[in-house]
């Protein structure tokens, strides 16, 4: 039986911080639910991490639903949330329902993420009393990147705040039963995760949130280049990957690869051993 959004809200009411974590297909789904992650999302980030796009905007729905698909093979305990990929719930209610829709159905998808406050509140509002539940994201919101000249910590005036307070607060009365805050100022988050009774999951948000979340592939250390700043690389994994995949090159070449079937003696037979009977 997978969480459900009650079980994560009951975690905000017993002070118990809530762990996330993106996946994109079936082996990073079951790893980080072994690993104890009771929330996973299938994140638009998979159009940079996993596609090779620069921004989170070429991701399509059909994309979505395939990454989701496989991340819901992969696990049978976390609740999963799908993001809803840009203009997939922008032009209009009744497309953002179907498409919400799509990656529950065909997906298998428990819930969906969309980006934006008191603008999309009406949007979620609607997607949630058709049944679907619904995780807001404010602060910097990525698919509106081209708006907003780039990837900045919002909320750093009073004004910025307050407005941050509004899209919170107009999401939870929406019906959103989580909020994602990314890359605002602690004192800030600290502010919308006391005022609100829906969880905030923090992504360089400062420690006060109900969770945090963090995008998979930073936190092995995937990319050699990059790691933002707000991530935290728990392992050098491109290091290590790219050291296995040479000492592997290395004793192909020097033909000592062998696995351990291999070292039986049956894989021993010598070519004259062998019958035709
Ligand atoms: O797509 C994503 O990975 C996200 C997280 C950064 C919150 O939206």
């Amino acid at each position: 039986m997978r969480l459900t959004i009650r079980n994560i809200n009951e975690m905000k009411r017993k002070n118990e911080q809530i762990p996330m974590v993106t996946a994109y297909d079936y082996t990073s789904g079951m790893i980080a639910e072994n690993a104890g992650i009771p929330m996973l999302l299938v994140g638009d980030s998979l159009g940079q991490v996993v596609l090779g796009h620069d921004t989170t905007i070429p991701v399509t729905m059909e994309e979505m639903i395939h990454h989701t698909k496989a991340v819901v093979k992969g696990t049978n305990k976390a609740l999963i949330v799908a993001d809803m990929p840009f203009m997939s719930y922008q032009a209009s209610r009744e497309n953002a329902i179907l498409n919400a829709g799509r990656l529950l159905k065909e997906g298998g998808a428990q819930a969906v993420k969309l980006e934006g406050g008191t603008r999309s509140a009406s949007t979620v509002r609607r997607i949630v009393e058709v049944g679907i539940p619904v995780m807001g994201h404010i602060g910097l919101t990525p698919q509106s990147v081209n708006q907003m000249g780039g990837y900045r910590v919002r909320g750093k005036t009073e004004q910025g705040a307050e407005r941050l307070i509004e899209d919170a607060l107009d999401l939870q009365s929406a019906g959103a039963f989580a909020i994602v805050l990314e890359l605002i100022p602690n004192a800030v988050a600290l502010r919308i995760t006391s005022k609100l009774k829906i969880p905030t999951i923090g992504i360089g948000a400062g420690p006060h949130c109900d969770g945090q979340i963090q995008v998979l592939h930073d936190l092995l250390g995937l990319f050699k280049e990059f790691t933002p700043k707000h991530a935290k690389k728990f392992i050098d994994g491109s290091r290590l990957f790219t050291q296995a995949i040479q000492e592997y090159v290395q004793e192909v070449k020097s033909q000592t690869f062998l696995v351990d079937s291999q070292k039986s003696k049956i894989n021993n037979i010598k070519p004259e051993e062998i019958t035709t009977k």
